[in-house]
């Protein structure tokens, strides 16, 4: 097969031998025009599972959609340095992509970053060096706990949602009991609001902008229980992607994600689930209490 001219091949094996030629030369720019025709499943699978691990840019054009959906990361930070400014950086030379399948938790000692991280990712704050990439499609829905503070303090959530989305009055309604405001709630002004009803406000809200990646800073502050249940439901039940800072065990577990940790001005994954996260913790704890009698 390898002595054979190329003419001679089929159109699939034109298409390996193309893409076989663009990967080796490992270029900055990867461009693929419908690189998915005339390849086999097996052979698409192992073209996505490749460019999973691709950190430089890639400009795909495809009619393919699922193809689209799972390969490239859709969001990312390269090469990103960050400090604010007179401090010491917080992060150095990230480099990390999610895709539409995402589910992570970053779970960390609290100061270490984790908001900031959010910040860069969403492009509320720009990188010292490197820069975030984003599908320039890609709807970016936010939520932290200052964001609930800054909803419209006079009107009621139903007036709020009703105009920000033009949406009749029973719809506003459901939306909001979808994500457990009491009925009464819908019709006061949102500063009467607690902290937990307004987060709830801003669910609702999220849930209406239908965006495909949801990036949550401490969702479940001021949650009581059943509202943490219930917005664990929502994100299993939501199809696009999930980036949180959360310390909240129940959500964790619940929606069962990836754990990342912010350690040493970097990000990593941890290997394990919620348990072995814990147990660490545990360890290193246990490391210093054995250590401090010695100091
Ligand atoms: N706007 C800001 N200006 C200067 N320093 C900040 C700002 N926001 C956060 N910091 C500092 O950066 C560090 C990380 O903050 P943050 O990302 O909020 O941490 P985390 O969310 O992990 O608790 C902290 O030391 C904090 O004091
Ligand atoms: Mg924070």
């Amino acid at each position: 097969m390898q002595n054979r001219p190329t003419q001679k091949f089929s159109g699939g094996w034109h298409m390996r031998v193309s893409l076989a030629r663009a990967l080796f030369m490992e270029p900055t720019l990867l461009m693929l025009d419908e690189p998915t025709n005339h390849l086999d499943l097996n052979t698409v699978i192992w073209l996505n599972n490749y460019l999973q691990g691709w950190r430089k840019t890639l400009l795909i054009v495809s009619h393919d959609q699922g193809f689209l959906d799972d390969a490239p990361p859709v969001l990312g930070l390269h090469g990103v340095t960050f400090g604010y400014e007179g401090q010491k950086p917080l992060f150095k030379n990230l480099d990390f992509g999610i895709d539409m399948d995402s589910r992570i938790c970053i779970v960390s000692p609290n100061g270490v970053g984790e908001s900031t991280l959010l910040l860069l990712l969403t492009g509320k704050l720009t990188p010292t060096h490197g820069e975030m990439r984003k599908n320039h499609r890609l709807k970016i829905g936010f939520f932290n706990q200052q964001y609930a503070e800054r909803l419209h303090m006079e009107e009621t959530p139903t007036e709020y949602l009703q105009r920000s989305f033009n949406l009749p009055y029973q719809d506003a309604r459901k939306c909001l009991g979808c994500f457990g405001l009491e009925s009464h709630a819908h019709t006061i002004q949102i500063c009467k609001l607690s902290g937990g009803q307004k987060a709830r406000v801003v669910f609702a809200e999220l849930a209406c902008r239908e965006p495909d990646v949801l990036i949550l800073d401490e969702p479940t502050n001021n949650l009581d229980i059943e509202s943490i249940s219930a917005l664990g439901e929502a994100i299993n039940e939501y199809k696009g992607a999930v980036i949180a800072v959360s310390h909240d065990a129940r959500l964790i577990t619940e929606t069962n994600c990836q754990l990342w940790v912010v350690e040493e001005q970097s990000v990593s994954q941890i290997d394990g689930d919620f348990q072995d996260y814990k147990r660490e913790v545990l360890e290193a704890l246990g490391k210093v209490m054995v250590n401090r009698p010695r100091e």
